[in-house]
């Protein structure tokens, strides 16, 4: 019992120079690297659903949505993740190590649960991945119609996508797909390539990464304010009448599929080991791109409900739809470029995190060693980068976006939900140890952070419950036939 909480000394969490990553990163740096993680398939596809709700191919509704009161949503999340970020930014701040809440809870709550959140974070990156990649792949395939060209749909659409659509087009190609051996074909080609090129440029090392992330930033904003400034010039009160369709229960479960757009602050912490004065610029990078992008969600909540019907938001690229039902189509396709942009980003930093929480666990012990080499001269975790890049591109080949969304979620809920409890025990544990940055009011923060997780967690559908807690029990089951025996603090 003893051995499964073992806890990591903070000590030995600081790394030592051979086996430890290059510093590169500045504030700035990492403020651009949050807000190219946050940016993405949640605004410019998520939002949709979680204004219009959801039914299933049989018309059941499977989640109320929450109409204009969206930006109420948002507000709710808003609050939740700032908890969330405050309890991220100490802990990061005191062990700036690459891991993220992976590292923080194995000196905080113990091995196990620290291999339970390692093993829960792969829903957020690598699961989150997915579901980017497959509405990249939506978004591009409208931006290449716009220049007359159309792919064919059996290349461009997943298998798992057409299986479980409600709408007749899609579900019909399970039938006019070509088949090899009876099975029909059908494979999302751009979501593929998109993480292939992706992690290419990921191997060429963090700093060269780095700087693309910042122009792709750019661009992401640049493609909302021109979504707002146009926008503005079209919004009728009449479409916030009703306000609140479904009263709080639909803020509520708007905000559990939304909660995709605010995930991805808290990759940056995975950045630990690579940023210069991690103490300073942590805290920063965390808080400054969560402020920014709480702003930025509110604002183009209220602009998008207040353009057109919220019940003609159900699409896969809702901002490009409301912009044409008003009209500007030019516009439009400027927005879908925009949006083709920022969930490059998107990709390229949870490309980024997953290798880096695979190396930290591998250097633990908890994976195999090969998993923990470096690149001799780039100082990378290439073997990790290159894994989880091919396993990714696979799972988006044949992937359904829409699934994979809650199961993100609610995985990346209960990690920021552990992190603000982990928070709380390492203060009580260890009140003496340096806090270069610390969490005002603590109780309430952490309790509060914690609920408000937890809380948001409930308004998911059942389904997602049930599969979280099949991963977790698979995690549960390798820690103890592998991790458990092979952690380097055991041996
Ligand atoms: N927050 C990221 C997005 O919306 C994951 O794409």
């Amino acid at each position: 019992m003893n051995q499964l909480f073992r806890r990591k000394p903070i000590a030995e969490l600081l790394p030592d120079s051979e086996h430890s990553l290059k510093r590169v990163m500045g504030a700035g740096d990492l403020i651009m690297l949050a807000i190219g993680a946050v940016i993405g398939a949640g605004i410019f596809g998520a939002i949709g659903t979680a204004a219009a709700g959801q039914t299933d191919a049989a018309g059941h509704v499977v989640r109320l949505g929450a109409g204009p009161a969206l930006v109420f949503s948002f507000l709710l999340l808003g609050g939740a993740c700032a908890l969330a970020a405050l309890c991220y930014a100490e802990l990061a701040a005191m062990i700036p190590q690459a891991g993220s809440a992976y590292a923080y809870s194995y000196a905080t709550l113990g091995e196990l649960v620290a291999w339970i959140i390692g093993w829960d974070l792969i829903l957020e990156y690598a699961v989150g991945n997915v579901a980017v990649a497959i509405s990249w792949g939506d978004y591009f395939r409208t931006l290449l119609a716009g220049f007359g060209l159309n792919l064919p749909a059996w290349i461009s659409t997943g298998y798992r996508t057409a299986l479980l659509s409600s709408d007749p087009a899609v579900h019909g190609l399970l039938d006019s797909a070509p088949r090899i051996a009876g099975i029909p074909i059908l494979v999302n080609i751009p979501a593929f390539g998109i993480v292939m090129v992706i992690t290419w440029l990921l191997l060429r090392g963090a700093k060269e990464s780095s700087t693309a992330n910042n122009i792709m930033v750019a661009i992401k904003l640049a493609a909302l304010a021109l979504f707002v400034f146009v926008g503005a010039t079209h919004l009728h009160a009449a479409n916030f009448h009703p306000f609140a369709p479904n009263g709080f229960s639909g803020i509520h479960q708007g905000a559990a599929i939304v909660f995709f757009a605010y995930i991805g602050f808290d990759a940056i912490s995975t950045a630990a080991e690579e940023t210069r004065d991690p103490q300073r610029n942590l805290p920063i990078g965390i808080l400054g791109g969560l402020a920014i992008c709480t702003a930025i969600y509110v604002i183009v909540g209220f602009v998008l409900t207040g353009m057109v019907p919220y019940t003609e938001l159900a699409v896969a690229d809702p901002l490009a739809k409301a912009l044409q039902l008003a009209g500007f189509n030019a516009v439009g396709w400027i927005v879908a470029l925009g949006a083709v942009v920022s969930m490059s980003a998107v990709l390229l930093v949870f490309q980024y995190g997953q290798p880096r929480i695979f190396f930290a666990m591998a250097r633990d012990g908890l994976l195999p060693q090969w998993a923990a080499k470096l690149h001799p001269t780039r100082r990378i975790p290439y073997a990790t980068t290159l894994v989880t890049g091919i396993v990714v591109a696979v799972a988006s080949l044949v992937g359904d976006a829409a699934e994979t969304y809650d199961l993100t979620n609610i995985g990346t809920l209960f990690a920021f939900a552990l992190v603000c409890t982990g928070v709380l025990v390492l203060r009580v544990k260890e009140p003496e140890r340096p806090r270069p940055f610390r969490v005002p009011l603590i109780w309430p923060v952490a309790l509060l952070g914690t609920a408000a997780c937890l809380f948001i967690m409930v308004g998911l559908p059942y389904q997602a419950w049930e599969r979280f807690l099949v991963w977790l029990g698979i995690g549960l089951v390798l820690y103890f036939v592998y991790g458990m025996t092979h952690s380097r603090l055991r041996r």
